[in-house]
This record gives structure tokens, sequence and C-alpha cells, in this order.
């Protein structure tokens, strides 16, 4: 079994759309293994995305994304990692594909609903972010 970690991004919990989120993510077959309502800080988002510093929309990024509550959560499941990219389709809702959760909820490429870990790698790095091993189920 594999784990990713996602974010339910602020644009999401704005309109309403993170229990819509929830049901699919259950009814797509993962299971939650951790998961909780958070405030980011930009010091916070920054750490988070230091991996996008030297792109251009990474100020405002940090800014988005500690510009309201979002929900974290570490996902299991079969290829959870490649499950849930396709599951959420591409950065820009434009360009993402039908039935997937960008397409249905998201509103721009910076507000665009949720994120994903790109890797089983990144997951484990993303995942230890904001979450204890206390406050995973087994
Ligand atoms: P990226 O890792 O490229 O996308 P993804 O979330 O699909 O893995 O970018 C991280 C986030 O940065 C993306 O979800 C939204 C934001 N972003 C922008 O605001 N503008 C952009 O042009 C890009 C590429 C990303």
């Amino acid at each position: 079994m594999e784990r990713t970690f996602i974010i339910l991004k602020p644009d999401a919990l704005e309109s309403k759309n993170a229990g819509n989120i929830l049901a699919r993510i259950e009814a797509e077959g993962f299971r939650v293994l951790g998961l909780k309502l958070i405030q980011m800080s930009a010091d916070d988002a920054g750490r988070f995305y230091a991996v996008h510093k030297e792109r251009p929309f990474y100020g405002d990024l940090c800014k988005y994304m500690s510009s309201g509550p979002v929900i974290v959560a570490a996902l299991e499941a079969a290829g959870a990692v490649q499950k849930w990219r396709d599951l959420i389709g591409a950065t820009d809702p434009a360009q993402a594909a039908p039935n997937t959760i960008r397409k249905l909820y998201a509103k721009s490429k910076e507000a665009n609903a949720v994120h994903g870990s790109d890797s089983v790698e990144n997951a484990k790095i993303e995942i230890a972010f904001f979450f204890s091993e206390r406050e995973l189920v087994g």
C-alpha cells in the first residue's frame, strides 16, 4: 500500500466543496490515515513550496495558500500518488480532463482546489511536514 499527501486548498473550502471532495475520496477507495483543518502561515506555505522558490508564481502562491483554512490529509491506496494525480487532473483547470476534481471545482491555475504529492518520496516528506506518526491511523 502506498501513501500520498493532499491539501484541499482555500478555494475548495470557500466554495463549500470540501464535503464533495471528501465524498469523492471515499468513493474512489482511498483510506484516510490522517486529516485536519488548519490555517497555514505564509512562512509555513513558503517552506512547504520551497521547491518552487525560483518560480515567478511563488510569492503569490504562498500568500494564496495562507489566505484561509485548508484541509490536509494523508491517504492510502494501491498506487495512491498516481491515483490521486489522475483524479485531480491538470494544474490548470482549463486543461483538466472531464470529471476530474480540478475540472469540477477549481477556479484558476492558482486557486485549483487541491494539492497532490508528485512522488512517493515527496509524499513521505509532505506527510511528515504536517503530521506526527501519532496523528496517523495504522
Ligand atoms: P505544480 O507543482 O506545477 O502543479 P501541481 O499542483 O499540479 O503539482 O505547481 C504547484 C502549485 O503552484 C499549483 O498547484 C498552483 C501553483 N501554480 C500557479 O499559481 N501558477 C502556475 O503557473 C503554476 C505552474 C503553478
